[in-house]
């Protein structure tokens, strides 16, 4: 086992006062300044989530990302859009990556396992990460306020795919964890129409991630960025350098801020109880560059798509 490993296990025993059994799920909100180690964090999760073997780990892919900065032991099964071409800044390192395309979110569940670490990107265009199945279109009719909603509320809502992903995660009857950087992407407070309803709706699948054996763990720079009833749902805090602590917190407000790069204090939130940790750097952390490319011909083609959604909205 390695050290990382070593920390990261020391670490996932700590932020759950040593009683983290993995047939439990749980969600962990990191933050912290920006550059503070938010993401170095979440890399030592990685490792650890991935070593351990038991869950299907998910890694939420960015275009400037750094998930290849995981265990070289690792290896990795990058989801992209059927539709979409996958370019690394650097050709060369493409061949060590396993390139799996997807139809809907449904065929990225049936193909990720506990093997690999998935690394699922978005559709490139907007509207189809909306549309890559009906998912969101029936979580959508659950909501009784749907029709006072505008299609051109739901055309404009960002990385909504990732409502679908959590959708289908939470039907999924292995054990997953989604580590998901820059969480207020899909968290965010104050948010209007049709995202306020699907945060609604990421709260309420939060509520039964433990008993359906579901993790998450995020990061964001603020948590007053992140949408309240999503904070109430999370279980741990991890604050570094420059974090704003929570507003019921029994941590001392100023030794957080000023941290030490690669502190860390973990609160849980239940019992008030916290921890403070020392975290390892990673060495130089070079980010990778992924690029989805898409023709424009296609795009025409399938712009159609978007009519009769509209009409089912
Ligand atoms: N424990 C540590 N000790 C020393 N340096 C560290 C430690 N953790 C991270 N670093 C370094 O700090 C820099 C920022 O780390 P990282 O990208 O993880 O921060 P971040 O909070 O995610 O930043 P951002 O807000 O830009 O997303 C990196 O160069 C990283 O190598
Ligand atoms: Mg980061």
């Amino acid at each position: 086992m390695s050290l990382k490993v070593t920390f990261a296990e020391k670490l996932i025993d700590e932020i759950t006062d040593g009683k983290f059994e993995l047939q439990q799920g749980v969600t962990v909100l990191i933050s912290g300044g920006m550059g503070s180690g938010k993401t170095t964090f979440l890399l030592h999760l990685l490792d650890y989530l991935y070593a351990d073997g038991r869950e299907v780990v998910f890694w939420r892919g960015r275009e400037v990302d750094q998930w290849h900065h995981a265990d070289r032991r690792a290896q990795f099964r990058i989801f992209h859009h059927i539709n979409d071409k996958v370019v690394f800044e650097e050709d060369s390192i493409r061949q060590y990556y396993e390139l799996e395309p997807y139809r809907t979110v449904k065929e990225i569940f049936e193909k990720a396992d506990n093997e690999m670490i998935n690394v699922v990107y978005p559709p490139s265009l907007d509207w189809e990460a909306k549309y890559c199945d009906r998912n969101l279109i029936t979580i959508f009719r659950e909501y009784k306020q749907a029709d006072v909603v505008k299609s051109d509320t739901l055309m404009t809502v960002r990385h909504a795919f990732w409502y679908s992903f959590i959708y289908e995660m939470m039907k999924d009857k292995r054990f997953c964890s989604l580590l998901f950087d820059e969480f207020d992407d899909i968290a965010e407070r104050y948010c209007k129409g049709f995202k306020y309803y699907m945060v609604s709706f990421l709260m309420n699948s939060l509520r039964y991630f433990r008993q359906k054996r579901k993790s998450l763990y995020s990061a964001t720079q603020v948590i007053t960025d992140i949408d309240s009833r999503i904070l109430g749902k999370i279980m741990y805090y991890v604050y570094m350098a420059g974090a704003k602590i929570h507003r019921e917190s029994v941590l001392d407000k100023t030794k957080v801020k000023f941290a030490d790069k690669g502190q860390a204090f973990i609160e849980d939130k239940n019992t008030g109880t916290w921890a403070k940790f020392e975290f390892p750097p990673r060495g130089i952390i070079t980010p990778i560059l992924v690029q989805l490319i898409r023709e424009e011909e296609e795009l025409d083609d399938e712009l159609d798509g978007i009519v009769d959604l509209e009409e089912v909205v």
